[in-house]
């Protein structure tokens, strides 16, 4: 019997060839590209940072963190080996990057990663909580592995904080639950708030999107 985490793997093994048509599909890519993109604004990702992009996927999001960074260490991860190889051909793609700034994908479980203690001063995680195995143990590992005084953005879905939301929000926390494995029902801000000090910078639809900057105490 496969386990949660290969279900999931597995799930989006399976999605890989058609992850970016779908997130690029009209009017939906339009609202995704501009909160991943906002949720990279908040990252300031700078030279010298070491960043960590958790359940990179496809690694969208890669090539705009290396933007504004002339130097430093930027890690994307992922338990799906489809995910992994479609974010290391993007990598591969991005023109120039600077020779004394390292970019790398790796599988690695947010669950039980395998980075060392305070290894990463700013992480981010787009869509990847609502997707993990282990929400609770996502969170501790992150709190361990980020450095004190740390931060890590989180764009991800949930119940709306406005009851006119739920409408449309129920159907669709059924059918992501039902198509992709994803939990739009569970309570991110809750569980991360028991490791880190956290502000809801930003709301869409309703709360139906939040972004989340987390910060590790000093
Ligand atoms: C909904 S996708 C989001 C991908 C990307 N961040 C984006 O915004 O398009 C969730 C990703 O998290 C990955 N994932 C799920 N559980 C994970 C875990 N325990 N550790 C690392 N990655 C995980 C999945 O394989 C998938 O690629």
């Amino acid at each position: 019997m496969s386990s949660d985490k290969e279900k999931v793997s597995e799930r989006y093994d399976r999605w890989t060839p058609f992850y970016d048509l779908v997130d690029n599909f009209p009017f939906i890519s339009g609202f995704q590209k501009r909160w991943k993109r906002q949720a990279v604004e908040l990252l300031d990702p700078t030279s010298g940072d070491k960043i960590l992009d958790m359940g990179t996927g496809t690694g969208e999001i890669l090539p705009w963190i290396t933007e504004s960074m002339e130097d430093g260490l930027l890690v994307g991860t992922d338990i799906s080996e489809g995910m992994i190889s479609k974010a290391r051909s993007r990598i591969d793609d991005i023109e120039k990057v600077p020779e004394d700034l390292e970019i790398k994908v790796v599988k690695d479980d947010i669950g039980s990663s395998k980075f060392s203690n305070d290894y990463f001063n700013k992480m981010i995680a787009t869509f990847t909580f609502t997707t993990v195995p282990n929400m609770g143990k996502a969170a501790s590992e992150c709190a361990r592995i980020l450095k004190p005084g740390g931060m890590m953005i989180i764009l991800d879905t949930g119940k709306p904080k406005n009851p006119f939301g739920y409408p449309l929000f129920y159907p669709m926390m059924l059918s992501a639950k039902i198509f992709g494995r994803t939990h739009m029902d569970r309570d991110v801000e809750g569980t991360v708030s028991k490791k880190f000090e956290v502000t809801r910078v930003r709301q869409n639809m309703l709360g139906m999107v939040y972004t989340l900057r987390c910060e590790k105490q000093k």
